[in-house]
């Protein structure tokens, strides 16, 4: 086996045009597809919208490579048990809470623990998103994934991914997220031993940084914050397995080396990681606080204007200052539909009940806010400058109702009595 150095090396920028080599003198010049690439490399453009999307929308990139993607056996079913290619057939409007989902005893990879757990997607119409949990217990080994339906925007929670990818490696600990492309083969290994977070598969039109409007040119992410792989491949030349997500089915084929050997490449489409830390966090300074779109750091936009197809938002550490306002968030009913895992820490919203690891869903329209805990709590506060902090919770919010699949509503993780968090919130009525 063979692999160049430069694992750990980024770039810096969002969906800039990028240009790597592993291998100096690898990338050709002036052309993408010249009749002889250097050093013997095969070219391939990698292509994530169509050849016609607007230029502000397309992204591709050019691939040199040491054998092209085309060669390989038929891929035949490979399901792990857990990948849903549908929801349950009944959305309910019922709020929906889980307590952290059971690490795997078994060996058990991230292909092997990627369980579906809910969605509004449609891969076949490039709608929606599918959302997963990942748990695993050991590295993928001679074994690479990618996903057809959709990109990956990947949530660690709980140990730290190494990612080998087509493109590069990226180390992503819990606190930091990456999005992996779709069609961008990968290797999930494990550093810390196991892993466990969340993954939004969107099969709509692609993350990108939201608009600032009248907060003008910085603030929320800022672009400079993304991370981008330089170059980096292997030259591994015995059997490896491609799994593959396509139509929410998982298939397979083993080729005889690794497809991990893009020793060069340029373009705008690619993988990237956050540190989330790095979110300038904005809120009020008077009263009252802004809707949590506030906290939105990659928006998927959909046909109608301002109503995404996905948002991922966080609820960061962040000061405190409003004046005679309820501070934690407040009771509302919504036209979108959110679900929320915590990484760490306390959210804000829940005095118990919502511990990292877990998730809940609250549907378009249902009810929803602190529990009878927070509220109480947040209704008699001398309301003093404080920080909250340590903590980092995050929502998946899209326009189409959640549905959960039937494993996460057999799952034994699922609280029975989530409702329950708001009762006592009686009548104080006085005339
Ligand atoms: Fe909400």
């Amino acid at each position: 086996m063979t692999s160049s150095d430069g694992a750990g090396a980024y770039l810096s920028g969002f969906g800039n045009s990028f240009a790597t080599e592993a291998v100096a003198g690898t990338l050709p010049a002036a052309q993408n597809s010249p009749q002889k690439v250097p050093l013997g490399l095969y070219a391939e453009q990698l292509s994530g919208t169509a050849f016609t999307a607007p230029r502000d929308e397309n992204r591709r990139s050019w691939l040199y490579r040491i054998r092209p993607t085309a060669s390989h056996k038929p891929y035949r079913r490979r399901d792990n048990g857990l990948i849903a290619s549908g929801f349950a057939a009944e959305a309910s409007p019922n709020r929906l809470r889980w307590d952290p989902l059971a690490l795997p005893q078994d060996p058990t990879d991230f292909v092997d623990g990627l369980a579906t757990v809910a969605g509004n997607g449609d891969a076949a119409t490039g709608s929606g998103v599918s959302i997963h949990v990942y748990r695993a217990n050991r590295s993928m080994a001679d074994r690479v994934f990618y996903d057809a339906d959709g990109e990956l925007l990947l949530v660690p929670q709980q140990g730290r991914l190494a990612l080998a990818t087509e493109l590069g490696r990226l180390d992503v600990a819990p606190g930091e997220i990456a999005v992996i492309p779709r069609g961008v083969r990968f290797r999930a290994e494990l550093p810390d031993g196991t892993a466990r977070g969340y993954v939004c598969e969107n099969h709509g039109a692609l993350f990108r940084l939201p608009e600032l409007g009248p907060i003008g040119a910085n603030g929320l992410a800022n672009a400079r914050d993304f991370l981008t792989p330089a170059a980096w491949f292997e030259g591994v030349d015995r059997p490896v397995e491609v799994v593959q997500k396509f139509q929410g089915n998982l298939w397979a084929t083993t080729l005889d080396h690794s497809p991990l050997d893009v020793v060069a490449w340029h373009g705008n489409y690619a993988p990237y990681k956050y540190d989330l830390a790095h979110f300038n966090t904005i809120n009020t300074v008077s009263f009252d606080h802004p809707d949590p779109s506030i906290f939105t750091v990659l928006t998927s936009p959909s046909e109608q204007p301002g109503t995404a197809n996905a948002d991922f938002v966080i609820f960061p550490p962040r000061w405190m200052v409003a004046e005679h306002t309820f501070r934690p968030p407040w009771f509302h009913r919504n036209v979108m539909n959110e679900f929320m895992g915590l990484v760490h820490g306390a959210y804000d919203a829940k005095a118990g009940g919502f511990a990292p690891g877990g998730m809940s869903l609250h549907n378009c329209m249902s009810g929803h806010g602190p529990d009878l805990a927070s509220y109480a709590k947040a209704v008699e506060a001398a309301l003093q400058p404080h920080k909250i902090d340590n903590t980092l919770a995050f929502m998946f919010e899209t326009r189409w109702v959640i549905r959960p699949t039937d494993w996460a509503l057999a799952a034994p993780e699922l609280q029975p009595d989530y409702d329950a968090c708001w009762d006592g919130l009686g009548n104080n009525f006085r005339k």
